[in-house]
């Protein structure tokens, strides 16, 4: 089985790859580097770097692996900064999410 984590070389994300590694699962990371760091993700994991808002980077994955599941972890989380910049957050977290699914789900 291969799972596509998206937002996977953030916090979350990259404890969830890390466990689904040790679980024999195959990984693909999709990821912007917005607040995310490669060497959070551990060794075995491919990593394809795109944006989710981006529907090239998203077919990118699509066209080059065959996806079983996918787990949805990119997003902006900083909660002070969103009721600062709601419009910002709503951009990203909301419509992200919408034109992927859109697409794929
Ligand atoms: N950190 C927590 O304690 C916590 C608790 C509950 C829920 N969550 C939720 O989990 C999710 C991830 O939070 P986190 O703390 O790991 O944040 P994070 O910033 O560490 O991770 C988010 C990851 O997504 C990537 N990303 C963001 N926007 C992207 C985009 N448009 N395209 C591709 N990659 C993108 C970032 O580069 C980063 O690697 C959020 O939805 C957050 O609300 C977090």
């Amino acid at each position: 089985m291969t799972v596509l984590v998206c937002g996977g070389a953030g916090y979350i994300g990259s404890h969830a790859v890390a466990e689904l590694i040790k679980s024999g699962k195959k990984v693909v990371v999709f990821d912007n580097f917005q607040t995310g760091h490669r060497e959070a993700v551990v060794e075995g994991a491919e990593v394809v770097e795109g944006d989710l808002r981006n529907i090239k980077d998203i077919d990118q994955v699509f066209r080059g692996y065959t996806i079983d599941s996918v787990m949805h972890f990119a997003a902006d989380s900083l909660v002070g900064v969103s009721v600062k910049e709601p419009l910002a957050y709503y951009e990203n977290n909301v419509y992200g999410s919408l034109k992927f699914n859109k697409v794929y789900g």
